[in-house]
This record gives structure tokens, C-alpha cells and sequence, in this order.
């Protein structure tokens, strides 16, 4: 029975993650790994996991000595913390006895954002496909998660460990666990837009985002678990990264429905959004989101069975955020 270790099991994929894990393969000896101790009750009872450990991502030699003492590492946690893991690849080498470490890493789809800075769609805009590993091989660190995703890829090249990476678009639907996240994507546009006091786009808001359905997203992880414990690993590393997105949405329709969702919870008086320049559209990194096309295309994952098969991310905006208070 493999041992698996879930890095970031309070958020919104690793808590779902950890339940359903538990779910499926009841005999796999599971370790949680978080910080916040009022989640233990809900992962002792209701997940019912084997062990549970107290750590921040920044205690790196904690990360790499529990990732040393697993079979499997799920890095749930963070896609841009290139320490992260690589502390967790440090631990998994380390392992003592025969077989090799698996680490199954969730990355996100900000690698391939087109750069544009107008906020329109642009036909010529490169779509990143993970049966092309031409595509894989130009992951690289300027790109938003692609300092941690060379560390693995480097990783699973060099044989020392089996890598797996999920690609996944902005995630919508609403978490489960102890203290539901509400996910990075929807903590990125929500917070920015209340920092902002009003949900912007840039331009004319027509270039396209990538997002997909936690469920859809669930299922498709789990799906790379089991491959990774049944069938013996072989191919590059870029062979092993997976791209996975449900649907592709104008920029200003999902803030057309954003801007209404948080006017009706009395966050905003306006209900309509707003249209801005690159340079009004918030802090750090997020204008480069909101500027830019997200194409993804995950034709490797499809050929594994994934379809998506939530409803559109405008239809569950309103209810997604409808428990969350601003
Ligand atoms: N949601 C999306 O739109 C999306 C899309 C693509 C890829 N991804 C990637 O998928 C992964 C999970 O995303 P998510 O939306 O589930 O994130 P999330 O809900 O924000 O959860 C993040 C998890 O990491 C923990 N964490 C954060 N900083 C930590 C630190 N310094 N030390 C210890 N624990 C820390 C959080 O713990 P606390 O509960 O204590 O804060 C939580 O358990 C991330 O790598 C993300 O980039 C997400």
C-alpha cells in the first residue's frame, strides 16, 4: 500500500483531494500536512486520515524529511514556491528501501498566458498543448509556476524520482473541509477587485481565460494518482504533464458576472464592471492575467478519458461565492 503525503490539505483541491483519496483507497496509510490546527477534527473524522502534521511550506527540512518518509507526495499546496519543491524532490531522493518516490504536483495555467497588455482575444496567440512535449519543454521560470515546474520536470529527467504534473485552469466551484478556501483564482480576482473597489477588465475584456470545475479537476487528479501507482513509469517527464480546462470565457463576461455577484452581497453600489488600462488594473502580477489570452489544450489528458462536464463558470459564480463573506 503506498504511503501518500497531501502537502496543503486545507485548501481548495487539497482538502477535496484528501476526503476522496481516503475514499478510494482506504488502506493507503494518508498524511495531511498544514498549519492551521482547527482542521484537525474534520480530517480525523471526516477524512478519517492516518496521520496529521503541522508545518508551514518555509520549514523546508520538516517538508523534505516527511516527503523522505512517503511514497507519494501530492503537492496541493503551491505551484509558485519553487523551495516548496524542491524541498519535497530533496525528501523524495532521499528515500530509503527500493522503489522510487512519485511526487504528483498541481500547477496552474498562469504559465501560459499570452503577455498581451489590451485585453483582447487574439487569434494568433500561441495555445500550449501537453501532447506536444515541444510545448512542455519550454516551461521555464519567468513564467508564473514555471520555476517550481522545472524543478520536476529536471527531476523526472533525471530519473531520480517519478514526476507527474496537473496543469490546471482557474478553478471555480466551491471547496469542502474545515475552513473552505475559497481557491486561489477566486481569492485573486475577488481580493484585487475589492482592493481596486470595483471588478475590472482590461480593454474591451474579450481575451480569453481558461477555467475549469473543481469536480472535473478532482476527478482528473485522482485519475493521475491511480496511473501512477498501477502502471511503471517510462517517457520524459514532459510525457507526465497533463493540461486540464473545461471551458474558455471572455474577460469581461466573467467580470460582467463577478461585478453583479458582488454587488448583490453589498460589496460593491455598482453592479457593472469596470474597463481599464493595463496600468489601472491592479497590483503585481494580476494585470498580466487580466491583460492576456489563457489557451490551453490538454489533447494527453483527453486521450486518459478527461471531459469536462460542470456548467459554464457564469452560471456558478453567484453561487460559488454565495457563503463567502467580503
Ligand atoms: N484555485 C485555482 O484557481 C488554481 C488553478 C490552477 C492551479 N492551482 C494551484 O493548485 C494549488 C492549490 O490551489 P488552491 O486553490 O486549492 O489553493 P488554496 O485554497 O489557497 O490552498 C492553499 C493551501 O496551501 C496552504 N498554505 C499556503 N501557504 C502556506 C504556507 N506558507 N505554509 C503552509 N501552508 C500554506 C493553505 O493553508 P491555510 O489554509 O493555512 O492558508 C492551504 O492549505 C496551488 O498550487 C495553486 O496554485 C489553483
Amino acid at each position: 500500500m503506498p504511503s501518500v503525503l497531501v502537502v496543503g490539505a486545507t485548501g481548495m483541491v487539497g482538502a477535496s483531494l484528501s476526503r476522496q483519496l481516503k475514499q478510494q483507497h482506504p488502506t493507503w496509510p494518508l498524511t495531511v500536512y498544514f498549519r492551521n490546527p482547527q482542521a484537525d477534527n474534520w480530517f480525523r473524522n471526516v477524512v478519517g486520515v492516518d496521520r496529521i502534521e503541522h508545518g508551514t511550506f518555509e520549514d523546508a527540512a520538516r517538508v523534505r524529511s516527511l516527503a523522505a518518509e512517503h511514497d507519494i507526495v501530492i503537492n496541493a499546496g503551491s505551484s509558485f514556491d519553487p523551495a516548496l519543491s524542491q524541498a519535497i524532490v530533496d525528501g523524495l531522493k532521499q528515500r530509503q528501501g527500493g522503489s522510487k518516490g512519485t511526487l504528483i504536483h498541481v500547477s496552474g495555467g498562469g504559465n501560459f498566458i499570452d503577455r498581451r497588455t489590451d485585453g483582447k482575444y487574439s487569434a494568433a496567440s500561441k495555445v500550449w498543448n501537453d501532447s506536444n512535449e515541444d510545448d512542455i519543454k519550454k516551461v521555464n521560470p519567468s513564467m508564473l509556476n514555471g520555476a517550481a515546474d522545472r524543478i520536476i520536470l529536471d527531476a523526472g529527467n533525471d530519473g531520480s524520482i517519478n514526476t507527474f504534473i496537473v496543469n490546471q485552469a482557474l478553478t471555480y466551484g466551491v471547496a469542502e473541509g474545515p475552513l473552505p478556501s475559497l481557491g486561489v483564482g477566486y481569492k485573486i480576482l475577488t481580493g484585487n477587485a475589492q482592493s481596486l473597489g470595483f471588478v475590472p477588465y482590461i480593454g474591451d475584456g474579450s481575451a480569453l481565460l481558461s477555467v475549469i470545475h473543481i469536480d472535473d479537476a478532482l476527478r482528473f487528479i485522482l485519475r493521475i494518482v491511480d496511473l501512477a501507482v498501477m502502471q511503471e513509469v517510462i517517457g520524459s517527464a514532459e510525457s507526465r504533464y497533463y493540461i486540464i480546462y473545461g471551458e474558455r470565457v471572455a474577460w469581461k463576461d466573467v467580470a460582467t458576472v463577478l461585478a453583479k455577484t458582488l454587488h448583490n452581497k453589498g460589496v460593491f453600489p455598482s453592479p457593472e464592471p469596470r474597463s481599464v488600462s493595463f496600468e489601472e488594473a491592479g497590483e503585481g502580477e494580476i494585470p498580466k492575467l487580466l491583460g492576456s489570452n489563457m489557451l490551453m489544450q490538454g489533447d494527453r489528458s483527453a486521450a486518459l478519458g478527461f471531459k469536462a462536464t460542470a456548467r459554464s463558470i457564469l452560471e456558478h459564480i453567484p453561487e460559488d461565492l454565495e457563503s463567502h463573506t467580503f
